[in-house]
């Protein structure tokens, strides 16, 4: 096992897009930034340096950081922000994981142009359980806008409006030559006839659900979420923000230029969206020298195709033996909402007929504390950060996905944590509502992985459902696209103390409240408990 040693310094990098010159934010001028690679069982020590001009967190998405909670990142949930002008290591050993995983900026924004692939090998000798690729490349799709992203932000929260859609879909930090002015930059992968590759894809997007295909070539899902899957073959795959999608192409068609393309998956009903098209461009090494042809462009799923999404989620199961959990000790159901708030007509009133955009788990609609971060305030007794009287169930039950009266789209804001005993088992149902608009929402839970046992549209039945979950091979993942209108159900084991976020990874939800934390007490022992905190660790 080896130590990885790692300096990141977040700047402002001019970065030419889309016809004109803009200063974003990147690590270390590199947009997306540096792909880390390490191996199972080796550790991480990454020192982040803030050059730029915001607060800022790094999170490490994916990775468990068993007993290191404080190495997670999200800002005010495990550490305080790294002001600028200041730094903070993170140091964190990955254990028994591997696949891949993505480092990203878990404050506000920043995460829009702070991203990057963190790729966990296998053990030096265990080979994959699929044949060795000829190569292997991380995919990132991401969103681009011409505004600064604090300002978009700024559209949504300090307005309480909806905020901007992207001006573009990137892979690999370029939108590709359907675009103005993208031609010269579009990203390329060249192959030889024959070989297979593994794309490493993963939705680093802000806000959208994205459909990815390649033109004329089959993919076969061998991962997610850094999770082995048992293989299977289909022509598009959809990923929600913060989910990773491993594939193997086979370079097995005429020698020519292919494109490789995203555009998004679009669930609620009316909400405008970023409705371009990303790519870039597959090139056979054999292929004729000379004027290049225009690449095929794949057909790519209508924006609002969720029978494509379902078909695709219905594949994915576990490659090995799981245990899932079948005694449960915490039985939860989360409803999920977006909704509005009241307030007085003026600048900060801006969403619709004197309203604030809010959104809830279970009606309450999660506040980020200040004064110090939720870790600190556990493992410190410092009172009056949070409360730990998350309701376990919605405080009222109503018809989820049908009208929702709009009396029920008000929620109450608090920084409510969920205490679980370490080593409970729990299932959490997700249900997605119709409080203002059904709307598939990827929920990423901290410091975990989890299997997910099933899901359906409509309102979950307890009694109907439950029958039918999935407790053989189920997948595991750490980011579950609900779908909309519909629920998932999700089982883990509270076995890593600490206080972890549970959030919806699109980040204008989360910005609303879309989220809630677990706190997960120490079990007996040193190896049950939470680590002290780095002597490092930002103050607020
Ligand atoms: Cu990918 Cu809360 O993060």
């Amino acid at each position: 096992a080896k130590t990885h040693h790692r300096n990141f310094v977040v700047q402002q990098t001019p970065e030419n897009r889309l016809c004109r010159i803009h200063n974003i934010l990147t690590v270390n001028g590199q947009y997306p930034g540096p792909t880390l690679q390490v191996r199972n069982g080796d550790a991480l020590v990454v020192k982040v340096l803030n050059s730029g001009r915001y607060n800022v967190t790094i999170h490490w998405h994916g990775i468990r950081q068993m007993r290191t909670p404080w190495a997670d990142g999200p800002e005010y949930v495990t550490q305080c922000p790294i002001q600028p002008g200041a730094s903070y290591t993170y140091r964190f050993p990955i254990e028994n994981q591997e696949g891949t995983f993505w480092w990203h900026a878990h404050s506000r924004f920043l995460r829009a142009t702070i991203h990057g692939a963190l790729i966990v090998l296998p053990k030096l000798g265990s080979p994959y359980p699929f044949p060795k690729p000829k190569h292997e490349i991380p995919v990132i799709l991401g969103e681009w806008w011409n505004r600064d992203v604090i300002s978009v932000q700024r559209l949504a929260i300090f307005t309480g409006g909806a905020p901007n859609v992207s001006d573009a879909y990137t892979i690999n930090g370029q939108p590709g030559d359907l675009y103005r002015c993208s031609s010269t930059g579009t990203t390329r992968f060249p192959v030889q006839s024959g070989d297979t590759i593994l794309l490493r894809v993963i939705n680093a997007a802000l806000n959208q659900q994205l459909f990815f295909k390649v033109a004329n070539h089959r993919l076969t899902v061998v991962e997610a979420d850094a999770a082995y899957t048992k293989p299977f073959t289909t022509s598009t795959i959809m990923l929600g923000p913060g989910q990773t999608t491993n594939v193997l192409l086979t370079a097995d068609q005429t020698p020519g230029r292919y494109y490789i393309a995203a555009r998004a998956y679009a669930s609620a009903q009316n909400a405008p969206f970023d409705n371009t098209t990303t790519t870039a461009i597959l090139e056979y090494q054999s292929a004729r020298r000379g004027v290049p042809s225009r690449p095929i462009l794949p057909q790519l799923p209508a924006f609002n195709d969720t029978a494509t999404v379902t078909a695709f989620s219905a594949q994915l199961k576990s490659l090995g033996k799981v245990e899932v959990p079948t005694k449960i000790d915490e039985n939860l159901f989360f409803t999920i909402g977006l909704g509005f708030v009241n307030c007085a007509p003026g600048p900060r009133c801006q969403g619709p007929n004197n309203t604030r955009f809010a959104a809830s788990m279970n009606n309450v609609s999660f506040v980020l504390p200040r004064r110090a971060s939720l870790l600190q305030a556990y493992y410190q007794n410092i009172p009056g950060i949070f409360t730990t009287d998350f309701p376990p169930v919605p405080p009222i039950k109503f018809n989820y996905t049908g009208t929702v009266s709009r009396a029920l789209w008000q929620p109450r804001f608090g920084t409510k944590l969920y205490k679980l005993k370490f080593g409970s088992t729990v299932q959490i149902v997700l249900q997605d509502t119709g409080i203002f608009s059904t709307e598939d929402h990827p929920i990423h839970l901290h410091g975990y992985h989890f299997f997910v046992v099933g899901q359906g549209f409509g309102n979950f039945n307890r009694r109907r459902d439950t029958p039918s979950f999935n407790l053989i091979d189920p997948p595991v993942r750490n980011t579950i696209d609900v779908p909309v209108g519909g629920w998932a159900v999700i089982r883990f084991v509270a076995d890593n103390p600490g206080v972890w976020l549970f959030h919806c990874h699109i980040d204008t939800h989360l910005a609303w409240g879309l989220g809630m934390s677990f706190l997960v007490e120490n079990g007996i022992g040193k190896s049950q408990s939470v680590s002290p905190p780095p002597a490092d660790l930002p103050p607020c």
